[in-house]
């Protein structure tokens, strides 16, 4: 089968595309013809082993994984004797924990992974792209418990987790504001923003607003500063934070009434079903910025490394 397969870390030209072995499923695994991924911001890192502690996850002096790619929409071409919820011809789309391995035209995984059949009314690039934002901001969202009616501020706005953020921060019934830059104004106004703040000229900080969460997507606030623009008992979700951030919010947690969250996100199929059912019923939508075919992903890696994308970049298998 075609993969985009990489031996050794360093600049996107280090992903080549080339045949390698189709894998084969085991008793509980499904085959999946992948038709689409995307890249995401944390696939360049893996790439470039950036920070340098990836090594120590995935190989100190070269990747253990050789395939990235970590979401993915296709067909079911063939199941193992054991599986029970999926049919050869299935249109699924999904998630893919460590094991990697969506920039290939097959990707084995087992029918209890985070796997939903796809929604009905997009197509396979568009739903790729809906897991890596949509879990993400799910999972923080479910851990905040946000609630109708919340005053809501997702810094990052117009990147993939943001994107997600805004469109499910709405779908609960806040009031959302997006900080993102003028160009992208249309956009975060476009999947359900109420209002809008340009990180380029006003700092949301010194404004005089507060709210009840404030989702910082990419790691670019002052958590200190930020605290002042928190109710009470506030809660501020940074998905993206460094160890810096991490320890700073447990602080701040301990010892006063708003609350840091940070972490990794959990796989569940539950969550995926959840954003199939709300893109279903129109509350959530997929962004596109560019689409390229397998055979440029280094071209795609080299976009999505420079840090301005809108939304999502998907990947045409
Ligand atoms: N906790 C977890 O388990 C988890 C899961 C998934 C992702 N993450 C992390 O989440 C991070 C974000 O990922 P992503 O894919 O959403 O990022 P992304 O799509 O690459 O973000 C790009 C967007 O960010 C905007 N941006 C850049 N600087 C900004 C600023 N100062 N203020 C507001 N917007 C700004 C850019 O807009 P302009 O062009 O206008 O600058 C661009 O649209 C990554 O670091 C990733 O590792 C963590």
């Amino acid at each position: 089968m075609k993969a985009a397969v990489y031996t050794q870390y360093g600049p996107p030209e280090v992903l080549q595309v080339k045949q390698v072995e189709k894998p084969i499923p085991k008793k509980n695994e499904l085959l999946l013809r992948i038709r689409a991924t995307a890249v995401n911001s944390g696939d360049w890192r893996l790439r470039k082993a950036d920070p340098f502690a990836v090594r120590f996850i995935f190989g100190l002096v070269s990747p253990k994984i050789n395939i990235l790619g970590s979401v993915f929409s296709g067909e079911v071409e063939s199941v193992g004797e054991d599986v029970k919820h999926f049919k050869v011809g299935d249109f699924v789309f999904g998630h893919i924990d460590m094991s990697f391995g969506s920039y290939a035209e097959y990707k084995c995984l087992p029918e209890n992974a985070s796997i939903a059949l796809k929604p009905t009314n997009i197509t396979h690039n568009e739903a790729a792209v809906i897991p890596f934002g949509g879990v993400t901001a799910l999972h923080f969202f479910k851990k905040a418990m946000i609630k109708a009616n919340q005053k809501v501020l997702v810094v990052g706005a117009s990147g993939a987790v943001g994107s997600a953020a805004v469109q499910l921060a709405k779908s609960y019934g806040a009031i959302v504001t997006g900080v993102c830059s003028a160009a992208n104004f249309d956009l975060v106004k476009s999947i359900g923003a109420d209002k809008v703040i340009d990180y380029t000229k006003e700092d949301f900080t010194q404004n005089g607003e507060i709210y009840d969460l404030i989702f910082d997507a990419v790691n670019t606030i002052s958590v200190a500063r930020t605290l002042k623009s928190l109710t009470k008992n506030g809660i501020m979700i940074l998905s993206a934070a460094g160890m810096k951030e991490m320890l700073q919010g447990l602080w701040i947690s301990m010892t006063s009434n708003k609350k840091v969250m940070t972490g990794v996100i959990s796989h569940k199929a539950a969550d995926i079903i959840f954003l199939k059912e709300l893109i279903e019923t129109g509350k959530f939508k997929p962004v596109i910025d560019r689409t390229y075919p397998l055979e440029q992903i280094a071209e795609a890696h080299a976009y999505v490394e420079r840090g301005h994308k809108k939304g999502n970049i998907a990947i045409e298998v």
